[in-house]
């Protein structure tokens, strides 16, 4: 059976939001996702997420909440991480033992079908966590006994190292979908032993900015070399995500779609 799968990129404050509300009707009109994940680390203010906001992502029928770096920031939000009711959240897997949180969760699709979304987080120009491709070698073939389809976010900074892990699991996993960089790259592609890849999904939210944070204060941070307070843009929402559709009974993915709608866009739909 041919599986679905919606995923959205980093989704960044209010405005995120805000077009990624608007934007699900006609995602689900068009595509029919039977699971829809989103990444969630950048909601809260453009750094972080909260209880309330995953609430309200999960309202809008999103199925698994990914992450990355900034799910740490807002601490009242850790809680919820351990909480077993939310264990469709996850923050990257590879950080050391006694951190609190899961890297990955299997559950049902619309259509009975188990998915396993794991969330692992690259080491090349980021914090030195633990090796991403030793641990994803460990769980993957736990992960093939218990789900049909598997979906991984790697959330990293280098090109190559996200193309290595894309390689490193192709066959092994119906998808690898890069985040973090926040620029959506044309590289979608299915490997040649079935593993859908992209580099970098992009992001959700206000791109009359950088990365999704003022364009002033970003370039303060860069002109002058010392700490500048982001704050999340508001102008020109765009939403950026991929459609996977995959093969429940190999485990392989049939199709890879680039998703890029722009606010304007979706009035006139
Ligand atoms: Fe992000």
């Amino acid at each position: 059976m041919e599986v679905k799968i919606l995923f959205i990129a980093d989704v960044i404050g209010e405005p995120g939001m805000r077009i990624f509300e608007k934007a699900m009707p006609y995602l689900k009109l068009k595509y029919s996702p039977e699971f829809i994940i989103v990444n969630g680390e950048n909601t809260r203010n453009g750094k972080g997420l909260s209880e309330g906001l995953a609430n309200k992502y999960f309202s809008l029928g999103v199925d698994v909440i990914t992450s990355g770096i900034h799910i740490w920031d807002y601490q009242n939000f850790h809680k919820t991480l351990t909480n077993p009711r939310y264990s469709n959240i996850l923050r990257p897997l590879n950080y050391p033992e006694g951190v609190p949180g899961r890297g990955y969760c299997i559950k049902d699709s619309s259509l009975g079908k188990k998915i396993a979304v794991v969330n692992i987080q690259g080491r090349t120009f980021m914090q030195a966590i633990d090796c991403p491709f030793m641990k994803m070698k460990d769980l993957v073939g736990k992960l093939k006994s218990q789900a049909d389809i598997i979906f991984v976010d790697f959330h990293a900074e280098a090109t190559a190292e996200k193309i290595a892990m894309g390689r490193f699991l192709d066959g092994q996993v119906s998808a690898v979908v890069g985040t973090h960089t926040h620029v959506q790259t044309a590289d979608e592609e299915i490997f040649p032993k079935g593993t859908a890849f992209i580099s970098d999904v992009g992001m959700t939210g206000p791109f009359d900015s950088v990365l999704g944070m003022k364009t002033e204060v970003a370039l303060s941070r860069f002109k002058y070399q010392t700490p500048f307070r982001y704050e999340t843009a508001s102008d020109d929402l765009r939403l950026n995500g991929v459609l996977i559709t995959a093969d429940s009974e190999t485990g392989k993915s049939t199709h890879i779609e680039r998703i890029y709608l722009r606010e304007n866009e979706l009035y006139q739909k």
